[in-house]
């Protein structure tokens, strides 16, 4: 019988071999897990998809909340036009000040603007010069459904918002009593009855646990 794990584990180093051309991803994941910073970036299939989204939505502004070490910033920010912009959110100064040294390797400070705080605080400060064509949310699981209202009222018609983790490590399917995988369910559900249409849930591989994740993908009509 085939081991799934093995089979996991084989595929994702085949994915690495495959996908990663960029030093500084390693630099940033080395420098994580060497200053105790929690390894719960995207993966590496999961980056390059969504700098392919950026780039396939023409972005010019991006929001992302939680930027943690900068690992998925720097595929966001990749993808921008040397005048574009990724406002990203983090609440924990040590996160933010490991991100702020990816952003400068990865020669792309200038298209980022780091803002540390409570996401919601630096929400309702935040000014926006244009409409935001992509928004990435990635922070507190309980506040989703607030950041998503948030980026919704300000992403143009034909942009996309992203939600990292909505199948909770497949806790979302477990009925036993969890509030972190309950208030994911309870925004999943919110999201289907209301943007069903322009919405789907790709499942991902988790690289560092035999486990699966979501990405939730909402199309602004
Ligand atoms: N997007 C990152 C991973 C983010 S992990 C990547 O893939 O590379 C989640 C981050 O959200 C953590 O750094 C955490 O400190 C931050 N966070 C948690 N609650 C927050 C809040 N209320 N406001 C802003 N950031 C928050
Ligand atoms: C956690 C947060 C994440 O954004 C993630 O991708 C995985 C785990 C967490 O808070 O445990
Ligand atoms: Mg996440």
């Amino acid at each position: 019988m085939t081991d799934l794990r093995d089979t996991y584990s084989r595929v994702l180093a085949y994915l690495e071999q495959q996908l990663d051309d960029d030093p500084v991803h390693g630099w940033i994941l080395h420098e994580t897990v060497a200053r105790g910073i929690p390894e719960i970036q995207i993966t590496l299939a999961q980056g390059r998809f969504l700098q392919l989204l950026a780039s396939i939505v023409g972005a010019r502004r991006i929001l992302e909340i939680g930027t943690l070490s900068g690992y998925s910033g720097v595929w966001l920010a990749r993808a921008l036009p040397p005048d574009g912009l990724l406002i990203t959110l983090e609440v924990n100064e040590r996160h933010a000040q490991l991100a702020r040294e990816s952003f400068a390797r990865a020669g792309v400070s200038e298209r980022v603007r780091l803002e540390v705080g409570p996401a919601l605080e630096t929400l309702e400060r935040l000014e926006l010069d244009a409409p935001l064509d992509l928004a990435f949310i990635d922070a507190d699981k309980p506040n989703n459904l607030n950041y998503f209202q948030w980026a919704w009222d300000r992403t143009r018609s034909g942009g996309l918002i992203l939600v990292d983790n909505v199948l909770a490590n497949g806790r979302v399917v477990d009925p036993e009593n969890d509030n972190y995988a309950g208030s994911i369910r309870a925004f999943n559900d919110y999201i289907m009855a209301h943007h069903k249409a322009q919405s789907t849930i790709l499942p991902f591989f988790k690289e560092d646990e035999d486990n699966l994740d979501g990405l939730l993908l909402v199309r602004v009509p």
